[in-house]
């Protein structure tokens, strides 16, 4: 679980924001240093004119850790990826006029969710971690700037995308049945995932910031209790199933699976947008 941490201030235009995410994280804040020399923390949390973003300190430490959504990974695969034949469509039901609205109650910095907004899904995103947040809501910010002034496409999917800061446990718990969604995406930290030589260096500060999700299980039927259609669960290819529940079918890639429990059969038309 997390070490220790403080706000980094490197640009004076976002100092108040930063005086703000220290009072609200009640973590110190420090102005205008290099996180490479700072050795009183483990981790910042950088605010400069590239946005918010975690990183590990120290001379060896890799880079800053952002919710990006205009460039890198994500973006390519919305221009050039699978669109609905990737796995994560099939799993989740989408096809031709059948785009449901999703839940996902593990947002983390919000890849999964930007794939399937892009793929046509209304996706409502739900973290808990109060440093995620702060990343993710960065991220969704400077994405919708960029896109509002030059990629109308990318502006009308980020409208289907809504972060709610909260546990996903107390959100469904108070949720009607009129505003159940007919997805519940599932994708917490799995424990074995830490140790494993698939977690990507740049990754590790945020699994050691996040921790291990020790109380995944009980999303699971919370989640089955509260969606219209299907709970979608995804997980390491060899990973035991969430709850030791047994999903109706499984859908296995090379390092991930998706298993899905259904609740009644998705509808050929569905559309939230
Ligand atoms: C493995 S990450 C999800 C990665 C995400 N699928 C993506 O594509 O970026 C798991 C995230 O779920 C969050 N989380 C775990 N349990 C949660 C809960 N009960 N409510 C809200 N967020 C939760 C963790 O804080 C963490 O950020």
């Amino acid at each position: 679980m997390i070490q220790s941490i403080a706000i980094l201030c490197n640009d004076s235009s976002v100092q108040t924001a930063a005086e703000l995410l220290a009072a609200k994280l009640q973590v110190p804040l420090v102005l205008a240093q290099s996180p490479a020399v700072i050795t009183d923390y483990d981790f910042v949390i950088l605010l400069d004119d590239a946005g918010v973003a975690l990183q590990q300190t120290g001379r060896k430490a890799p880079g800053p850790i952002r919710a990006e959504f205009t460039e890198g990974a994500v973006d390519h695969r919305r221009k050039f990826g699978g669109g609905k034949g990737q796995m994560i469509a099939k799993a989740v039901g989408i096809k031709a006029g059948c785009y449901p609205h999703v839940l996902d109650a593990t947002a983390g910095l919000g890849k999964d969710s930007f794939v399937l907004a892009s793929l046509g899904c209304k996706v409502t995103l739900l973290e808990r971690s109060p440093i995620v947040q702060a990343i993710l809501s960065d991220g969704l910010a400077r994405a919708v700037d960029f896109a509002r002034a030059q990629d109308p496409e990318l502006f009308s999917l980020l409208q289907q995308m809504v972060l709610v800061a909260q546990d996903s446990s107390e959100y469904l718990v108070q949720l009607d049945h009129a505003a159940f969604p007919d997805v519940i995406y599932l994708d917490p930290m799995f424990p074995e995932r830490q140790k494993s030589a698939d977690v990507k260096k740049d990754m590790a500060a945020f699994h050691s910031i996040v921790g291990k999700d020790e109380d995944a299980d009980s999303l699971l039927p919370l989640a089955l209790a509260h969606v219209n259609y299907r709970v979608v669960v995804k997980r390491p290819r060899k990973a035991p199933f969430l709850n030791n529940q047994t999903p109706s079918y499984q859908l296995e890639g090379k390092s991930s699976r998706y298993d899905i429990y259904t609740i009644k059969k998705m509808p050929d038309q569905l559309n939230n947008t």
